[in-house]
């Protein structure tokens, strides 16, 4: 331990005969030779802080980024289990990620990395900058052709194997690729993030969340090149509230039964989101390789602003050009409800729920939905393959759905 970095801070002294410990502790980075100036490489000092931080004795123990500086920081790697019940990442200070890929030295797998935490909270004022741009612009998703390009990049922020965890207030742009990954995580809430990258940037979701349950995401927004939330596999109790998704790609569940995979989605539920401009607006995607279920998911006050396809089914999705046979499997999707949903489309066929004759669709339900083609003189269908369920209300335009 590095007595002269920790400052125990007792804000409560528990006093049994002959023991004496202290509730709280902080550790400020300053304190462990960090520069703060944006250039200098501090990310040995972020390892020496979570160590004292991690190791602590107190109860709740906090890590301090003050406000005043900027730290740049290369791959860094938060790793439990740590012996408080509470760990705060105070993150008031920005961060920012070496610029593009010949200046990154660390591991390519993301910019912080927090793994088996358990009652984490991050949150301050600070902007993590990705600093994404050399990445994009040598990716293979813009330039398949560039000799080395770059398939994967690094995730800005990511949560694995995380428990009672709190994401908030935190900015994080420009990422390389994803800016948030939550992985085989439980009980994670997120609230009033802000997320940021231009439209064109490649694959740059805000956030993916996948072998998760219980995770929240409120009142944030998410600006993006890709989907603004993507929901991957083994994930359950996922709830969505009040958010503003746009630029990006909407909110999605999938792509689900990749290489014949038996997907397994639970309890997904979407309230009160504006779309702003984006390519989809709610969607659920299937490999048509894939096998098992998503079910139990609803959409809910959903509002749509000049979205090109506001609600998408797809079971047919599939890589190849020249498309992909319909096979005898599928990943069945089952009780998914969209209720309360205005706005208008950019498209023609608003509502496309495109499943499989293998596997088709079951209790599929539309609730008052009114949307209107974005410009008034053009008309909007919906449009059904397989797809069962019934409406109750008004739909328009009006349901395609078999009983
Ligand atoms: C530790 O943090 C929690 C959550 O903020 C708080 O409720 C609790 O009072 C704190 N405990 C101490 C000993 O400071
Ligand atoms: C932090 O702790 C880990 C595990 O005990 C150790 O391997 C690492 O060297 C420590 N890092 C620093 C910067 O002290
Ligand atoms: C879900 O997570 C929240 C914290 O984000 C927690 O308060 C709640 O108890 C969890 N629910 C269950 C069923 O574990
Ligand atoms: C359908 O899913 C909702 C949650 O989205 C759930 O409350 C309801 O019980 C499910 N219906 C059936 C028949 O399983
Ligand atoms: C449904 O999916 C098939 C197979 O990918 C595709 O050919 C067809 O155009 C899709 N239909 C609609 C309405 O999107």
């Amino acid at each position: 331990m590095d007595l002269f970095g920790i400052i125990y801070i007792v804000t409560l002294v528990c006093t049994i005969p002959n023991y004496t410990m202290a509730a709280s502790s902080v550790a400020n980075i300053l304190n462990y030779g960090a520069a703060g100036n944006g250039v200098t490489d501090d990310s040995s000092a972020f390892s020496k802080a979570w160590n004292d931080t991690c190791a602590s004795v107190a109860e709740n123990s906090t890590l301090l980024v003050p406000s005043g500086h900027t730290f740049l920081v290369h791959s860094i790697i938060f790793s439990g289990p740590c012996k408080p019940l509470n760990i705060f990442v105070q993150l008031d200070g920005g961060i920012v990620a070496p610029n593009g890929p010949n200046e990154w030295k660390g591991s390519i797998d993301s910019l912080i990395l927090f793994e088996k935490v358990d009652g984490l909270t991050l949150s301050g004022t600070a902007t993590i900058d990705g600093r994404g741009k050399g990445w994009w612009d040598a990716s293979c998703a813009r330039h398949p052709q560039l000799k080395g390009c770059y398939g994967r990049r690094p995730t800005a922020l990511k949560l694995v194997y995380c428990t009672r965890v709190k994401l908030l207030n935190i900015h994080v742009i420009n990422s390389p690729q994803v800016h948030v990954i939550v992985w085989n995580s439980q009980n994670v809430e997120i609230d009033t993030m802000y997320i940021n990258s231009p439209a064109l940037s490649p694959n740059t979701d805000g956030f993916h969340i996948e072998a998760s349950t219980n995770v929240s995401v409120v009142h944030s927004i998410v600006k993006a090149g890709d989907d603004c939330i993507s929901i991957g596999d083994k994930s359950s109790y996922i709830h969505v509230r009040n958010l503003f998704c746009g630029p990006g790609h909407g909110i999605s569940i999938g792509s689900l039964g990749i290489g014949g995979s038996v997907a397994d989605v639970h309890n997904i539920d979407v309230h009160r989101v504006h779309f702003f401009g984006t390519t989809n607006g709610v969607r659920i995607k299937t490999y048509q390789v894939g096998k098992g279920i998503v079910q139990h998911v609803t959409f809910n006050d959903l509002n749509f602003h000049h979205v090109q396809n506001p609600i998408v089914i797809d079971q047919h999705y599939c890589f190849d050009p020249h498309g992909c046979p319909d096979l005898p499997t599928a990943v069945h999707i089952d009780n998914v409800t969209y209720s309360n949903v205005v706005g208008t489309a950019s498209s023609e066929i608003a509502l496309n729920l495109n499943c499989s004759k293998s596997a088709p669709c079951t209790n599929i339900n539309f609730k008052e939905i009114r949307l209107k083609p974005e410009k008034p003189l053009k008309s909007i269908k919906s449009s059904c393959n397989n797809a069962h369920g019934s409406t109750t209300g008004v739909v328009k335009p009006a349901s395609c759905l078999h009983g």
